[in-house]
């Protein structure tokens, strides 16, 4: 582990608050950050540093996974300090270059940048940054390290990344997407490149279809203004859901560096096949919520949230097939569906496979055959299943299905937050979970059409129950009438 100096801009928003300052804690108690490893949080007000540092060990404690220790909390504030920044003038970057260079403070040459900021915003710090020189590598690395939403469709994002291009380069680009960051995607790879058993069957001859599933029970909540010009099919379906889906279909790479990883993932992007505007209703759905009860718990509709404009038709539930057109996969369907206000709070992968070439029971108690599933859970709980039909006991040939399941329960106490491995990664300058601006193009490619034609049809939307599993019609997207929603692991 080298030392380095973790910029933070945007420290004193939600998703440093929550994420980022509790995560470098962790690593910080973990033995991941150096003893000279220094903290700099960046925000536009004036604070004094001991008031900061109170802050940061409420922000921190809320989320200590053992309760903060006051040797590990001390240890940590010693890394932290403040820095009031303007994120539009140039002198304040000025300021910056001195802090860093004067000697006496001994801050590291190799620097992470962390933009937890708007997107809007990635030009004008990149600029300011690189007038100062302080993207130039000549005495240290340089990550610059920028949250989604990496633009809002496939123009965008190209626009999005000639800005940062202007001042960094790719290699030094971490562009986050925090699914995965999480160890049961990151399990994942390992389910399917550590057990040869598997690989024979994981291929169109086999498999029938693929669903991915994000369910959460919580609404947009006070999020209704920005969520309301993103929606379910950019919030969820674009970033996390296509890359769970290209974890899922990937060949196996050559090894596990990080261009060899993210090869493979843009191989399964490049083959997905396009969808013109007349195939849309066929292969995506939307709906949105309306009041309901959620978890025993009154919730409203969306368009009752704060800040939801009255007419809106913003998708809090997407629903889109994808087929890959490779050898591998050409016609199977993988549904991929995510909404807010769901009964339940999950992620999770079904697998189903075909029916035995024959159906040899068909004459007896057994029936008709049962498919064969694998399904994962990958939140809350990171569960492995695969089922079987079995002869039950007795005289009669009857059949049931078992499932040899693990479930490998992390204990509270030491379960992982994804933005640990992303700032850690980060840090070792490993970008095999951060995604690469071709990856990020032809995710928008995938969804672009859809998110077209639903900006132009903006006269209605499906309403679901909150707290329900969404609209029913999402059916119509579904090749064959027997598929259907698998909703427990
Ligand atoms: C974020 C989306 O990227 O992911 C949110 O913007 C969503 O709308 C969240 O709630 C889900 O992440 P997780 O880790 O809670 O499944």
């Amino acid at each position: 582990m080298k030392p380095c100096t973790i910029i933070i801009f945007g420290s004193t928003g939600d998703l440093s608050k929550k994420k980022l300052l509790p995560a470098l804690y962790h690593l910080d108690v973990e033995n991941r950050l150096t003893a000279d490893t220094k903290i700099i949080c960046m925000g536009r007000g004036e604070k004094d540093q001991d008031d900061w540092k109170s802050l940061v060990s409420g922000y921190v404690s809320e989320k200590a996974r053992e309760g903060a220790a006051d040797d590990a909390l001390e240890n940590f504030l010693e890394k932290i300090s403040y820095f009031k920044n303007d994120i539009n003038d140039g002198a304040s970057y000025q300021d910056l270059k001195i802090l860093l260079d004067d000697p006496a403070n001994s801050f590291s040459d190799n620097i992470v940048f962390y933009l937890s900021i708007s997107p809007s915003l990635f030009g004008v710090v990149g600029d300011n940054l690189a007038a100062v020189g302080l993207n130039n590598e000549d005495k240290g690395w340089r990550h610059l390290v920028v949250e989604k939403p990496f633009g809002y469709d496939q123009k965008s994002a190209a626009e999005l990344e000639a800005v940062l291009s202007r001042n960094f380069n790719e290699n030094q680009t971490y562009r986050i997407d925090h699914y995965l960051g999480k160890g049961t995607v990151q399990n994942i790879m390992v389910f399917r490149f550590a057990n040869l058993l598997l690989e024979p069957l994981w291929n169109r001859n086999y498999i029938d279809h693929v669903q991915i599933t994000h369910a959460e029970q919580q609404g947009v909540g006070g999020r209704a203004g920005y969520y309301d010009g993103s929606g379910a099919m950019r919030d969820m379906i674009q970033s996390h859901l296509l890359q769970v889906m290209t974890l899922i279909a990937m060949e196996p790479p050559a090894d596990l560096n990080d261009e060899s990883l993210r090869d493979e993932k843009v191989k399964v992007l490049k083959s997905i096949r396009p969808l013109s505007e007349d195939m849309v209703d066929s292969h995506a759905f939307r709906g949105q919520y309306a009041a309901g009860v959620v978890n025993g718990q009154h919730q409203k509709g969306y368009l009752e949230e704060d800040d939801a404009p009255d007419n809106s038709v913003t998708e809090t539930y997407a629903a889109m097939k994808v087929y890959i057109d490779n050898w591998r996969w050409r016609d199977v369907p993988f549904y991929l569906r995510t909404g807010k206000c769901m009964p339940e709070s999950k992620a999770m992968i079904a697998i189903r496979f075909k029916k035995p070439p024959q159906e040899l029971f068909k004459g007896t108690d057994i029936g008709d055959s049962h498919a064969n599933w694998i399904t994962m859970g990958l939140q809350p709980d990171n569960t492995l299943r695969i089922e079987l039909q079995a002869k039950e006991p007795g005289l009669e040939i009857k059949a049931h299905t078992v499932g040899l399941e693990t479930n490998e329960a992390e204990d509270p106490a030491h379960k992982l937050d994804a933005y640990e491995a992303m700032i850690l990664n980060a840090i070792l300058g490993d970008r095999s979970l951060f995604l690469r601006s071709d990856e990020v193009d032809l995710a928008w490619k995938a969804v672009d059409p859809i998110i077209e034609k639903w900006s132009k049809e903006q006269d209605f939307v499906h309403k679901y129950e909150a707290g329900t599993w969404g609209p029913e019609e999402v059916s119509n997207i579904f090749d064959d009438s027997c598929h259907q929603w698998r909703n427990e692991v």
